[in-house]
């Protein structure tokens, strides 16, 4: 008889405690820790899977055998049609892996994976199951979205033995279950949405995905009041982990990456939310750069590195006498201790003194900036902002910022030149150890060395 023991686990990012609390520790929410009962046993989702798989082609024989013997010709990745989205996965969809698409209630995690199965259907077998919508509402999203729906495959269903049962019915090559908080499994007695269910589900569809090579994509919503166990207590059990998220631009929806076992993470796609559903945002620079003809002083174009490409953003600076006795600093996109110290630096080493201004820094779009690069056009956009001194609008820069005033080069400087020569710059202020030795023609490329040619430059 196995030993059952009862832990207390966080709904909302996975924590697991010996007693009950208020408060999460790890993740600092309250009323998130339920009570959950876990034995030794194999789980009642884990053996629904393996009731489910008996009979399947690919389930037979998992024993040991050598790195190099095991076949890789199913490793072949599937493309789901959409650029972003395959770029995301780190280059398309691999057979047997489980990817949680993650984001709030109505961020459009089913439209986007609605809008994906029927692109994959043209070259690959998919099955929907929804458990949140009809079968007629999907069928009446997919019209609207005038989508080919004819080799769909679609079951409305809430059992995970149900679902494994069907799937390996079905043999699809992937199978999207919408959503992962509706399920349940046979013999885990608490409510759909708990975490023992989002668990013992989550667990049992990964060990169907594993044995049968289907790509299972679950939907998982993120909520913040605890009442459903989010995606982050899946995290660990995913192959991927991607999450859908709206900036401050209501239009725009950015796919970002936050675990990959077959890819880079923080890779980031962009869709457009319209009245045609999602649609992808090749050129995702172009609206992050959406700027005026004349340019007021603080304005400056950078280039900062997102997964494996460039991004252009504009970031902006406002530099004004302070009426306060204690001067604020308010950096949104950007990090604001790091501002705090290019603002030393820019004192010690630059004797630039801005102790008696409020200074503000905004980057366009809601993007947030997480690397080192951004210091140099922060410095550059602060300084035009305190002399009023616009920056001609075809200038873009990066580049680091140390303590003692030198600047340092940066990862990937010639791709970043070469994408703002294609998006139409025409100067390039960079640190001298990323100056290319052969500039595109028609670019004029600036090599600062320390903070003082910055300050010179304006
Ligand atoms: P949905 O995919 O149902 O969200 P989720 O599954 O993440 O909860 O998307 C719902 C939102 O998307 C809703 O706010 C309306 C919007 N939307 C559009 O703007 N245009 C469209 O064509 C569709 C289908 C949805
Ligand atoms: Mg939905």
């Amino acid at each position: 008889m196995a030993k059952v023991k009862t832990v207390y686990v966080c709904a909302s990012c996975g924590a697991r405690y010996p007693r009950w609390q208020g408060q999460c520790r790890e993740c600092g929410e309250w009323n998130t820790i339920s009570e959950i009962r876990v034995n030794d046993e194999p789980s009642a989702g884990r053996s629904a899977a393996a009731r489910a798989m008996s009979g399947f082609a690919g389930a037979s024989g998992s024993g040991v055998s050598n790195l190099n013997n095991v076949k890789l010709e199913k490793a072949q990745r599937l493309y789901t049609g959409y650029g972003e989205f395959d770029r995301v996965l780190g280059g398309g969809i691999v057979p047997g892996s489980v990817v949680l698409l993650g984001g709030n209630p109505g961020a459009g995690k089913s439209t986007l994976l609605l809008q994906t199965v029927c692109k994959l259907a043209s070259h690959a077998a998919v099955l929907y199951i929804t458990g949140e919508e009809s079968l007629q509402q999907v069928a009446l999203r997919a019209q609207r979205l005038m989508l080919p729906t004819e080799r769909v495959r679609i079951a409305a269903e809430t059992s995970i033995d149900e679902i494994c049962r069907i799937a390996a019915e079905e043999k699809p090559a992937v199978l999207i279950v919408d959503s992962i908080q509706v399920m349940h499994v046979q013999g885990v007695e608490s409510a759909p949405g708990s975490v023992s269910q989002v668990r013992e589900g989550a667990a049992a569809l990964t060990q169907f995905a594993k044995k049968t090579g289907i790509a299972v994509f679950l939907i998982g919503h993120v909520t913040k009041d605890g009442t459903l166990a989010g995606p982050k207590i899946l995290e660990h059990c995913v192959d991927c982990s991607v999450i859908l998220e709206s900036g401050n631009d209501p239009r725009f929806r950015t796919l970002r990456c936050h675990k990959n076992r077959f890819g880079a993470v923080n890779e980031i796609g962009v869709f457009a939310m319209t009245d045609h559903g999602l649609c992808e945002v090749k050129n995702p620079s172009a609206i992050f750069l959406n700027r005026q003809e004349t340019v007021a002083p603080g304005s400056l174009a950078m280039v900062v590195w997102e997964g494996t490409r460039p991004l252009l953003v504009e970031l902006q600076a406002l530099v004004d006498l302070s009426q306060l006795g204690n001067p604020r600093r308010l950096s949104l996109g950007t990090d604001p201790n790091r501002l705090a110290m290019l603002l030393s630096v820019l004192h010690r080493h630059g004797g630039c003194q801005l102790a008696d201004q409020d200074v503000f820094v905004n980057v366009v779009g809601g993007v947030k900036v997480e690397e080192t690069a951004s210091d140099v056009p922060l410095i550059l956009a602060l300084l035009s902002s305190y002399h009023s001194k616009p920056i001609d609008r075809t200038t873009i820069a990066f580049g680091e910022v140390g303590l003692t005033g030198e600047i340092r080069p940066v990862p990937s400087g010639q791709e970043r030149i070469a994408e703002a020569f294609k998006q139409g710059f025409k100067r390039a202020i960079v640190p001298f150890d990323n100056a290319p030795k052969k500039a595109p023609a028609g670019m004029e490329i600036i090599a600062v060395k320390r903070i003082g040619d910055l300050i010179d430059l304006v």
